[in-house]
């Protein structure tokens, strides 16, 4: 059988059809209807998905929940959790589930139960991170290591950072890293070196060396420096002690000179974006809280994993989250998405979803390789409320229409009280996250403000057409666990997109190009510099700033 588009599936046409009726309401009257507010709130391990202020009804989701059967959405999860090739441009399993899995469950992957590997792994990260922490494990000098930098870029950095920036100010966690300090290295430029480094002491700090694959250029050549800074100050064989590494490829690992012994590994099978559970984010984490509180972490992530393939769509948060970013992406034409966490901890989620979705699902092609007719993935972005509110929500509220996720905490990391205050700074916070999105979807008619006497010329500047989508997501509160549960959220929301538009959401061929090029630069740059040879082989444009680039002493 020759493969098709989901786009020619008559449950997408019936999305098309209704997705203008859909345009004919406005949010204002949607929302007045209860019951149908009531059937779009879910709850799921105390977290809160209220989709009420979608443009969508209930014939939307009833339509949605079709057209992910003419997907096969649950087959395509269930051979996700089988182990099956789904990435096959690359012809591996995607099984970062398995990452979190409980001790005694089975994965299989190409025959292998991999559970006992991971686990294998954790151990080695937890008796290690213990030694460190403990200070059995010494530098060269035989001071403790209280200070980590951890090197790497993409999803061997943005994941891990995101999770340490939420756990740094939960009381709990902070408590297990008194006294400590993890930095990240993710940039090739020279500044985020000086930054990384500046006020360390080599001798009181472990680098962990973080690439899947050991050869990203950034990364060696960072790893390359930190190695320099170590053995200029410390000697070479200072190297076995303060530096260690996380990789599928032990092999360059050695060639580097970290010893085998000191690397973790982890598996072809964890796409980058998805290996924050691996030891990519586990090792550095642990280091920083002690692997007890990472546990918890991993925990909260599995609870998704098991919600997310034993539940029915319409109660299963990533599902619906899924179903609505096609909605309004493939169906309202939206092309944006805004991550809105009201919680400065989580001020580097949004970060980590942009590499997250983006990288899995910018893609022009079916899984079969067939060009698509329509758009995928969507352009996200965000800031923590309500500092966003002072930045780009003007855009949001009066200028282009982007649907917006609101992700708020009932229970604040650090509650402040101040005496003869009765709301604390954590209900200001939180107003604003009850208030935005209903300022989105009602928005301020004319009528209304003619009614407050505003100046007639005024009115056209000050009205809000309103209907604007959002959704609001509320967790208990941020401990280790809940940022696992907000994590695999994302990441199976993602997937859920992919699986429905028919794409590969777990290769990223797109990278590719820009990165072959610079290698062409650099070859240039370095000939050029060594015998004075002019460039060449560059279209006008790139030669003449190259040219001008080489002209000054930047070396
Ligand atoms: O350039 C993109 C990318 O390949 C990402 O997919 C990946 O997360 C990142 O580079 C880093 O790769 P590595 O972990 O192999 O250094």
């Amino acid at each position: 059988m020759s493969p098709t588009l989901i786009c020619d599936a008559v449950e997408w046409q019936e999305l098309k059809g209704n997705v203008e009726e859909i345009k004919r309401k406005h949010l204002r009257d949607l929302m007045a209807d209860v019951e149908r507010c009531k059937s779009m709130m879910v709850e799921y391990d105390g977290i809160i998905l209220d989709y009420s202020r979608q443009c969508a009804d209930q014939a939307t989701m009833e339509k949605l929940f079709k057209l992910a059967e003419a997907a096969h959405l649950t087959e395509k999860i269930n051979r996700m959790y089988n182990g099956e090739h789904i990435n096959s441009t690359e012809d591996r399993s995607v099984l970062h589930i398995a990452l979190r899995a409980a001790r005694d469950s089975v994965i299989h992957s190409d025959g292998r139960n991999v559970v006992p590997d991971v686990w294998h792994v954790i151990e080695k990260i937890n008796d290690f991170s213990e030694r460190v922490r403990s200070g059995s494990w010494v530098g060269a000098t035989g001071k403790p290591l209280k200070d980590v930098i951890a090197v790497g870029i993409g999803g061997s950095f943005l994941g891990p950072l995101f999770v340490h920036t939420a756990l740094q100010t939960d009381p709990e966690a902070a408590e297990f890293a008194k006294g400590r300090q993890l930095r990240f290295l993710a940039n090739v430029d020279p500044v985020d070196v000086a930054r990384s480094i500046t006020g360390l002491n080599p001798e009181t700090t472990l680098v962990v060396v973080v690439s899947k694959t050991f050869t990203t250029a950034e990364t060696m050549l960072n790893a390359r420096t930190l190695r320099e800074w170590i053995s200029d100050a410390l000697g070479r064989q200072a190297i076995a002690k303060h530096m260690v590494a996380v990789s599928t490829n032990l092999k360059l690992v050695e060639q580097f000179g970290i010893d085998p012994n000191n690397a973790f590994a982890f598996w072809d099978w964890v796409g980058g974006r998805y290996s924050v559970c691996s030891a990519v984010g586990v090792l550095p984490l642990s280091l920083q809280y002690g692997f007890p509180i990472i546990e918890k972490f991993l925990d909260g992530a599995r609870s998704i994993d098991d919600h997310f393939y034993s539940t029915s769509f319409d109660k299963n948060i990533p599902v619906l989250l899924g179903l609505l970013s096609v909605w309004n992406v493939s169906f309202h034409g939206f092309p944006a998405r805004a991550i809105l966490p009201y919680s400065q901890a989580l001020e580097k989620f949004a970060p980590h979803i942009q590499q997250v979705s983006m990288e899995s699902n910018g893609k022009g092609v079916s899984i079969d390789g067939i060009p698509l007719p329509f758009e995928t993935g969507e352009i996200d972005f965000g800031e923590p409320g309500t500092n966003g509110q002072h930045s780009f929500y003007q855009l949001i509220h009066q200028g282009r229409v982007i649907p917006c996720d609101f992700i708020g905490v009932v229970k604040s990391q650090r509650p402040v009280y101040l005496k003869g205050e009765i709301v604390s700074n954590h209900d200001e916070l939180m107003s604003n996250f009850f208030a935005q999105p209903d300022a989105l979807a009602y928005g301020k008619s004319p009528e209304q403000l003619q009614s407050e006497n505003v100046a007639s010329h005024l009115i056209p500047h000050k009205t809000f057409s309103g209907n604007r989508p959002s959704l609001s997501l509320l967790l208990p509160s941020l401990s280790a666990y809940n940022v696992g549960q907000l994590l695999a959220i994302y990441e199976h929301r993602i997937a859920v997109e992919g699986f429905i538009w028919g794409i590969n959401s777990f290769d990223q061929w797109g990278v590719e190009l820009g990165k072959s090029l610079a290698s062409q630069v650099r070859k240039q740059l370095n000939l050029s510099r060594i015998s004075g040879k002019p460039i060449e082989g560059f279209n006008f444009s790139t030669t003449t700033l190259l040219s001008r680039y080489l002209q000054a002493d930047t070396g």
